[in-house]
């Protein structure tokens, strides 16, 4: 080697060490860091069943199903569901055997308190929670506890009109309080809210969930209004008198799907997307300012101006609100399936009109998904793992990299065993979630999979199948089978290595030998 080539070659070999020291070399993303937990996920009204159980009161969801049957795709409901009220010891041994660090479920308000409020306490409903408790302690899962997945007592809507009224912020302040003094001393992780975007959207804006409320362009505002102020006094309350004893982490979960302008030239559409879904519920708490998004407040602004209105249908936060609001959140909770295609709403098209789910009117956009996109069961679930990778990122630069827990993630699959798609889905977005933690250094913490069992999937009924375990409905026993999926992350768990799925392997007949 002459002088000037060997210069040459140590200065490449000094090139590549330092694109490896500033990140930007291979780094081992299949290996899952130790303290990066992985769990799966359920919620009380879609898997507990027992509706009227030991002094259970009637949830909205209950109440919805039994009046409005012809809003649930197949009438179904859950009055006995996966009847996990009386299998939870044998659910929790599959969670242990398989080897998640972490459960996330969530408390079913009506069942512990029946009036909604902590003056009459359900004290068979505590010892269930405790018992669930008990079960994840022996088998070393660490709990996730939801306070609040879209199930308030069916008397507070008759009382005070649900979300649409600002004393429901206070009302669910108190459940929370009770809920820290009740389980705070066994739960490190709490979330007050899970997406107030979809509860409110789809229950006071299009109607077609519980309580059913059909205001579009009104109903949703104020709902979620509602939701960031109980979920802010909820916060304070553990703040100022839980934290020190509990140590514990409390916040919020919110849905960010990742969207992509349809036409390159219209990039600034994914943006206001974002805004209008992710934004709306996040900037208020993780932005600087503890408000909603501009575009947000201008837009509705000016087209409540040309309704003939003397305010905007986006209510405003007062200065106090504001300081209660901003901050308030330990964690970013992030829910996230999929992506869409966004492109300017043609003139005169109505969003309603053209079946657009998850968009409202005021964005003045229209969604679609890309050809290309894998579908799914669920018609609103295309396969594109890139998009967590684009979300994580777009929370990292916006919020200031917050620790973000993942909540949800995961993907129907129909009815049977062999769910070669979930663990296609699974293992492409946690690839994803790897290389956005160790690469671009964004600050997640934790991936929950959505769900463990196959369950009531709201107004779709029982015709979307999210489970890892797939539940027998017609046997009075409600059997469990673990699917494929539950084989595969066994093994990804035992190893911490985000193994590649068998089924993705070439088949023997294909390789090249
Ligand atoms: C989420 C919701 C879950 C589950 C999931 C799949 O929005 O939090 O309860 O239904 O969607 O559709």
């Amino acid at each position: 080697m002459s002088s000037s080539s060997s210069s040459s070659f140590v200065a490449l070999i000094l090139l590549l060490l330092a694109m490896i020291g500033k990140g930007q070399g291979r780094v081992d993303v299949r290996r899952i860091p130790a303290d990066f937990s992985i769990g799966t996920s359920t919620s009380a009204h879609q898997v507990e069943g027992g509706w009227t159980a030991d002094g259970k009161g009637q949830s909205i969801w209950d109440n919805f199903t039994h009046t409005r049957a012809d809003r649930i795709r197949d009438g179904s409901n859950v009055d006995k569901g996966c009847d996990h009220y009386h299998k939870y010891k044998e659910d929790i041994e599959l969670l242990g055997e398989h080897g998640f660090d972490h459960y996330r479920f969530s408390l079913s308000w009506s069942r512990l308190l029946p009036t909604g409020r902590p003056d009459n306490v359900n004290r068979a409903a505590v010892r269930f929670y405790h018992g669930i408790l008990d079960e994840l302690e022996r088998r070393n899962v660490t709990p996730y506890v939801t306070i609040y997945h879209w199930d308030h007592p069916q008397v507070l809507e008759d009382e005070l009109g649900g979300w649409l009224n600002e004393s429901m912020a206070r009302v669910f302040a108190e459940y929370a309080r009770f809920v820290y003094e009740e389980f705070g001393p066994r739960v490190r992780t709490f979330t007050t809210i899970n997406e107030p975007y979809v509860n409110c959207y789809f229950g006071y804006g299009t109607g077609a969930y519980a309580p059913g409320r059909r205001q579009p362009g009104l109903g949703e505002y104020q709902c979620v209004h509602n939701q960031l102020k109980g979920h802010a006094l909820a916060y304070r309350i553990y703040d100022r008198d839980f934290r020190a004893r509990q140590r514990g982490r409390v916040g919020i979960v919110n849905v960010c799907f990742q969207y992509y302008a349809k036409y390159p030239q219209q990039a600034e559409l994914a943006e206001r997307a974002f805004e209008f879904e992710c934004g709306w519920t996040s900037q208020p708490i993780f932005g600087p300012e503890g408000d909603y998004p501009e575009v947000m407040k201008k837009t509705i602004a000016e087209k409540s101006r040309r309704e003939g209105r003397n305010s905007s249908r986006l209510p405003e936060f007062s200065p106090e609100w504001i300081e209660i609001i901003k901050g308030s959140s330990d964690y970013f909770g992030l829910n996230h399936y999929s992506a869409m295609l966004v492109e300017e709403l043609p003139p005169g098209l109505r969003v309603d009109a053209v079946d657009v789910q998850m968009m409202t009117q005021d964005a003045d956009l229209l969604k679609s998904y890309d050809p290309k996109w894998p579908g799914t069961e669920s018609s609103w679930l295309k396969i594109v793992p890139e998009g967590i990778r684009d979300v994580l990122n777009s929370i990292r630069k916006k919020y200031g990299n917050p620790p973000v827990y993942i909540m949800e993630c995961g993907t129907s699959d129909g009815n049977g065993l062999d769910d070669n798609l979930r663990v296609k889905y699974l293992h492409s977005y946690m690839q994803q979630v790897l290389l956005a933690k160790k690469r671009d250094k964004c600050d997640v913490r934790a991936f929950t999979i959505w769900s463990f069992l196959d369950s009531f999937e709201w107004n779709s009924g029982y015709t979307e199948h999210f489970g890892l375990v797939q539940v027998d409905f017609n046997d009075e026993n409600r059997k469990r089978t673990p699917k494929n999926s539950m084989a595969w992350l066994k093994t990804v768990l035992q190893s911490r290595q985000l193994l590649q799925p068998i089924s993705l392997l070439p088949k023997f007949d294909e390789l090249k030998l």
